[in-house]
Parts: structure tokens; sequence; C-alpha cells
């Protein structure tokens, strides 16, 4: 089964034509989703001090992120908490990502949600660079996004040198939209204002009849 079919066994999607009988309106991931090697959950208190080790406390994993690296543990914990307050709110979907296998913490993986446009943003435990693990992560959520009629619009943003990142977003199905100079802060590299780069995707729904004759 795909994973675009077992969203819609899942019953996140709404079925063709239903959108206005929908009882809430926005659009909201499952809680849990598997791709083939992967299942991402949600993001809970539970899991700080992990993601303090793993990657949050991290200098080399947070070089390139936007966000200040955790200097302690407590402020992975407060972040972790705001997590399942963005979860119950619907504005952000922040994920654990977790490897079957082993059942390993590889990192987490958000998609933010805001009037119609879908954010996404991603970091890894570093022993676990390498393996499209990211990737896997990130097409599952674009996967979503991309059959959602309440959205218009998914995103990425990063830093120019980010090859890494850059990659994952691309085989992701973004697009490269525009260069930035100043408009996002770079705590790690002491910079308040600099480049980014953003990638992004519009989302735009397929018709009824099209999605039949796929057999969706
Ligand atoms: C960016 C990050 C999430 C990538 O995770 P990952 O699981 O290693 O990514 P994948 O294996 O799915 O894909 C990585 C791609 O980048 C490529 N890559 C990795 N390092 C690279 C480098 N230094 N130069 C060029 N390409 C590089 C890989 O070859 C691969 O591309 P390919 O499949 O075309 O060969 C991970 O490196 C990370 O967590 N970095 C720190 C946090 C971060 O930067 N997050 C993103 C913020 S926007």
């Amino acid at each position: 089964m795909t994973l675009e079919q077992s969203f819609r066994q899942q019953g996140h999607v709404p079925a063709a034509g239903l959108k206005h009988a929908l009882p809430a309106p926005g659009a909201r991931p499952p809680a849990f989703i598997r791709t083939a090697r992967l299942t991402l959950r949600p993001i809970s208190e539970a899991d700080a001090v992990a993601i303090y080790r793993g990657f949050a406390g991290r200098a080399k994993a947070t070089r390139l992120m936007n966000f200040p690296r955790h200097l302690n543990p407590s402020i992975t914990q407060a972040w972790a908490e705001s997590c399942e307050g963005r979860w119950q709110k619907g504005t952000a979907f922040a994920y654990m990502i977790v490897l079957d296998a082993t059942s390993q913490n590889l990192g987490s993986i958000e998609l933010a949600l805001n009037k119609g446009e879908a954010a996404l943003g991603y970091i890894l435990s570093e022993p676990f660079w390498g393996h499209g693990f990211a990737t896997e992560a990130a097409r599952a959520l674009v996967t979503w996004a991309m059959m959602q009629p309440d959205l218009s619009r998914i995103s990425a943003t990063c830093h120019p040198d980010n090859i890494a990142s850059i990659r994952v977003i691309e085989k992701a199905g973004l697009q490269f939209e525009t260069r930035m100079e100043d408009a996002i802060a770079w705590p790690q590299l002491d910079r308040r204002a600099g480049p980014s780069l953003v990638f992004s995707r519009k989302i735009v729904q397929q018709q009824p009849q099209l999605r039949r004759q796929r057999g969706a």
C-alpha cells in the first residue's frame, strides 16, 4: 500500500466531494505515520533527554539550525512540552523519527501549519546521517500535505551551506523558490540575520474524477 492510500484509508484525507461536510475544518496529520523503515510519532515530554543528548544539545547537529542549541536539558524539556501544546492547538506537528528495525530515535521532523501553508523542518542525530532517513520522513509529510484541500503550499527553508538539507528538500519534491539575504537568524553562526534558501511546492488538489481514475 502506498503512503497516499494509507492516508486515505486512515481517514486523514477527505473523500472526494466531502470537503465541506467535514465536522472540523483544518488539516491535521495522523499521529502515527509508517514508512518503509520508519515510524513517525508525536514528540512528548518523555523524549526530552533523548532529544537533548541526540541532537538538540549537539554543536554539529545544530550548527545550521535556526534555533539556539539547547544548553541544558531543561530547555529541551520546555520545547518538548511546547510540542504537545502545538499538537493540541493544531498549529505544528513535531514527530520523533523512530527506526522500526531497532526502535532507535533518529531525530525529529516537524510540519508547522499557518494560514493554509505548511512548513517543514527536521534534524537527525549525527550517527544516523547519510542513510536516506530524513528524505524518507520528509517525503511522508510532503505526501500528506499534498493531499490536503485546506493547504495551498508547502515550504522548507535552509542555510545555503546546508547541502545535505537542500538534497533532502529536493528529493522530497520541493523546488527552489528564492534566496533571502537577511530573513533568518543563525544563532550558531553568530548571525542575527543571514542568508537562507526557500524551497516550496504548490498544493493543487486533483479533481475527484482524476482521483477515481487513479483508484484512490
Ligand atoms: C540535513 C539532514 C537532516 C540530512 O539527513 P540525512 O538522513 O542524512 O539525509 P538523506 O540521507 O535523506 O539525504 C542526504 C543527501 O545529502 C547528501 N549529502 C550529505 N552530506 C552532504 C555534503 N556534505 N555535501 C553534499 N551532499 C551531501 C547525501 O549524499 C544525500 O543526497 P543523495 O541521496 O543525492 O546522495 C542531517 O544531515 C541533519 O540532521 N543535519 C543537521 C540538522 C539540519 O541541518 N537540519 C536541516 C535544517 S534546514
